[in-house]
């Protein structure tokens, strides 16, 4: 349920006696501009539309009139929130790369519901390391809740070359046609105040999703966040896991979506798989069933139609991350992906953020002959390398602790239960790059 409010004809005939006073026409530009609204909202006020109860007050209270007799009273004052059927037209969700989206229904249907969850702040994290599809999921679930969220989704970009405050602001100017103050009551707004006097203003009353894609630093954001308890819901995609916000966290695909995907006119085709089954399972299994992986897989053999999949597997063996199939190269002018980076590229973004400990714990795992590794194993190298060092290092368990906790909070690594880690095998391969540097 959510407040609107609409005029009556009585009140009407009061707005246009005072508005003539003024010497103002029925959109006067200093009209919507005090009342920091577009001139279609004016429009949509003579015209006895229903609009929000905070921007009908606003529009009487600058010509001067008491909103109360301007209201039709007549018309039930608290209206059902916008139907369910009505798409909304204030979004700017990114187009989709995907050449075909495969698998995840129960994590959007998951998703879904953790949004709507009224007695918990609505916010949710999709997390899990680089390629995975946090982007690719969070582009779908809008695309296909359009009608969830009447009154817009607002998507928001870490790292683009506007800051996630500008953006905000950005799309209340650009897809909802209002502008948003630089002052009010003279004094200067700075751009926290601004956002939350965006947030305070949204026109309309039903739902709003905001997506926040690739949050890198939690604490960056959070200042701009609606308020809670509202009916904003907040969508964010993360390589990190956050602790005290609701996660959804994405694994790999099943080997049935993966073929699913390579199986895709534009990748592989169903041909070409139904010729090398064996080798399309091993190929799957090598790229550790990650979205990327398989969607830069796929598209290199498309466009090398007579290279057989065992070659292509071998080189990949060979080659490992540093195959040009995993790489995006500089410029590429047909790169039409959702992901912003090649394999090695998307995994570097966490890395960057280890400190030394961690790094090292990283390369040491690539050590290990299989990627689910039993935790003595690791304790025991460690307190060797120790007694080793020439600087008589002394083996400290919490330090391999803390190292553990970092490789966790950026999902390199998962733990898997009875004192065992699990990598992902692509990790595995991007850590013995890392030791061979
Ligand atoms: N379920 C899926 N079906 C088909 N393609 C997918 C699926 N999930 C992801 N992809 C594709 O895989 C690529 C990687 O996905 P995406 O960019 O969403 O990963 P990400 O987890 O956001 O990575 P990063 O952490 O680097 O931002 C994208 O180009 C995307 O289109
Ligand atoms: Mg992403």
């Amino acid at each position: 349920m959510a407040a609107t409010l609409r005029a009556s004809d009585k009140g009407l005939k009061i707005i246009d006696r005072l508005r003539i006073k003024k010497g103002w026409s029925k959109r006067e530009k200093a009209w919507y501009e005090l009342a920091y609204i577009s001139e279609s909202t004016l429009k949509r006020f003579w015209k006895k539309e229903s609009i929000s109860y905070k921007i009908f007050v606003k529009i009487c209270t600058v010509i001067e009139a008491n909103w109360e007799d301007i209201i039709d009273e007549g018309d039930p004052q608290i209206e059902e929130q916008t139907p369910q059927s009505q798409l909304t037209t204030y979004q700017n969700i990114p187009y989709t790369g995907a050449i075909k989206f495969v698998g995840r229904q129960t994590q959007l249907e998951t998703l879904h519901q953790q949004l709507q969850q009224q007695d918990r702040i609505a916010i949710v994290a999709v997390a899990g390391m680089g390629g995975m599809g946090k982007t690719e999921l969070a582009v779908q679930y809008a695309y296909q809740h359009l009608t969830y969220y009447p009154d817009g989704i607002c998507w928001l970009e870490t790292g683009a070359k506007q800051n996630i405050y500008e953006q905000i602001i950005y799309f209340f100017q650009i897809y909802l046609h209002l502008e948003v103050p630089q002052e009010l009551g003279g004094k200067q707004l700075n751009f926290k105040q601004q956002v939350d006097w965006c947030w305070q203003n949204w026109p309309g009353a039903g739902s709003v999703l905001v997506v926040i894609d690739d949050v890198a630093e939690f604490p960056e954001i959070k200042p701009y966040l609606p308020p809670a308890k509202s009916r904003f819901k907040v969508l964010m995609t993360t390589r990190l896991k956050l602790t005290n916000i609701q996660n959804l966290s994405l694994d790999v695909l099943t080997l049935t979506a993966s073929l699913e995907l390579l199986e895709s006119e534009h990748l592989v085709g169903k041909a070409r798989i139904e010729q090398e089954p064996e080798t399309a399972n091993v190929l799957c299994e090598w790229l550790g069933y990650l979205p990327l992986g398989l969607e830069l897989v796929g598209r290199y053999l498309n466009q090398v139609p007579d290279l057989s999949l065992s070659v292509m597997l071998f080189r990949l063996q060979e080659k490992s991350l540093e195959h040009q199939s995993l790489i995006r190269k500089q410029n590429d002018p047909f790169w039409d992906l959702t992901a912003q980076r090649g394999v090695a590229a998307a995994f570097e973004l966490s890395w960057e953020k280890l400190d030394g400990d961690t790094k090292r714990l990283g390369k040491l795992l690539s050590l290990f002959a299989s990627t689910l590794i039993p935790w003595h194993l690791v304790e025991s190298v460690e307190q060797q390398r120790c007694q080793r060092s020439p600087k008589g290092e002394k083996f400290n368990p919490e330090n391999l602790e803390e190292a553990t906790k970092n490789l966790i909070s950026f999902h390199l690594i998962q733990y898997n239960g009875e004192q065992s880690y699990r990598l992902h095998s692509l990790i595995m391969e991007f850590f013995k790059s890392k030791l061979e540097e």
